[in-house]
């Protein structure tokens, strides 16, 4: 089997950045077969729909599209390309063949008056409506609430539930409220070569605060994430009275240079619109707050995700709070960088001084 070496710029850019892209890894037949599988199974969507006589014929029909996740057409994109191979040269080891992806397909929107997990309408969120995030992070028991009305009893006790809409759960064990993996890995199935084309958005660099921070949690006792300290869930005087905080304000606020303000005079970093094209990868580092865009443009964007971990103990598949705290600890391919990194930095500081 061909081994994948790393570049030298590939590690400066995850370490730097926080994600490095690798442009036009995946040939062009594999791209398009993925996105054809795509629009077959959305047209058999919309067929299903329309043929539907009640909401269970229209929920069958919804399914069609999460079974395409695990189909070998799109695992392949992943686990038989160069992209496997180089993940794990950043790992430094072998890794499981991914066994399911998220298709994440936004449609064109108008900038709308729907609430986001931030608390804020999406037409008064800057950015194209940007909302870093980490991932597995709980995000609501229930339907984001509304503007403007209070919860119901029934509907906050349904918010507050365990698991939430995206699987994770409030508390993990181990003092941790994150569910952690090692990288996001996304491929491209579309030009998105334009900023308003559904870019993902990075908070480029911000891993080290990311690291930093839940380094301070620990110290502090944690718990790390949510809730811990330095960290209240909810924002309250979001518009929506339950804005979600999913990523620390003290690394927002290390943002604020080229920050956008909404009236209210919250800050909104300014994330990185990547810029690919069909057949390149991106590799994110766990620590990068990430998050979609609102397509402005005529077409829908074609991403897929998936979500890889080096090989862990049994005891830390779900939370691994060693690796929040150490953001390199799972990349061994990138340890010697880091080290002749951090000595040439500590050289730098020591002549600066003397
Ligand atoms: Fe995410």
């Amino acid at each position: 089997m061909k081994k994948i070496g790393l570049t030298l710029q590939q590690q400066r850019d995850i370490y730097r950045d926080g994600f490095v892209v690798l442009s036009n890894i995946i040939p062009q037949e594999m791209v398009n077969a993925a996105r054809r599988e795509i629009n077959m199974n959305l047209g058999d969507v919309r067929a299903g729909a329309m043929g539907a006589e009640n909401l269970s014929d229209i929920k069958t029909a919804t399914k069609t599209l999460e079974r395409v996740g695990s189909d070998k057409v799109i695992l392949d994109l992943f686990n038989n390309t160069d992209v496997k191979k180089t993940v794990e040269a950043f790992f430094g080891r072998r890794i499981k063949p991914a066994a399911v992806a998220q298709l994440a397909i936004p449609f064109p929107q108008k900038p709308g008056e729907n609430v986001n997990e931030s608390g804020y309408h999406d037409k008064d969120t800057p950015f194209y409506g940007w909302c870093g995030h980490l991932d597995g992070l709980w995000n609501g028991g229930d339907r984001i609430p509304e503007i403007g009305k209070e919860l119901t009893p029934h509907r906050r006790h349904k918010w507050y539930s365990d698991p939430s809409r995206n699987g994770c759960y409030r508390t993990y064990d181990q003092n941790c409220n994150v569910h952690n993996f090692t990288a996001l890995v996304g491929i491209a199935l579309s030009d998105q070569t334009i900023e308003g084309c559904g870019n993902l958005g990075l908070l480029k660099g911000a891993h080290h605060r990311i690291g930093e921070f839940f380094q301070q949690q620990r110290d502090a006792g944690g718990p790390l994430g949510p809730d811990g300290p330095g960290w209240k869930r909810e924002h309250t005087e979001a518009p929506n009275g339950h804005g979600l905080r999913h990523y620390p304000e003290q690394v927002r606020a290390a943002f604020r240079k080229d920050a956008l303000q909404t009236t209210d005079g919250r800050y909104w970093p300014k994330p990185t619109l990547v810029k690919v094209r069909a057949g390149d990868a991106l590799i994110v580092h766990f620590a990068t707050p990430h998050s979609v865009t609102r397509v402005q443009g005529p077409d829908p964007r074609f991403m897929v995700y998936f979500r890889a971990s080096a090989p862990r103990k049994e005891a830390h598949l779900q939370v691994y709070p060693d690796a929040l705290c150490d953001i390199w600890l799972e990349w061994r391919g990138m340890q010697n960088f880091v080290k002749e990194h951090d000595a040439k930095e500590r050289r730098r500081k020591e002549f600066a001084i003397s």
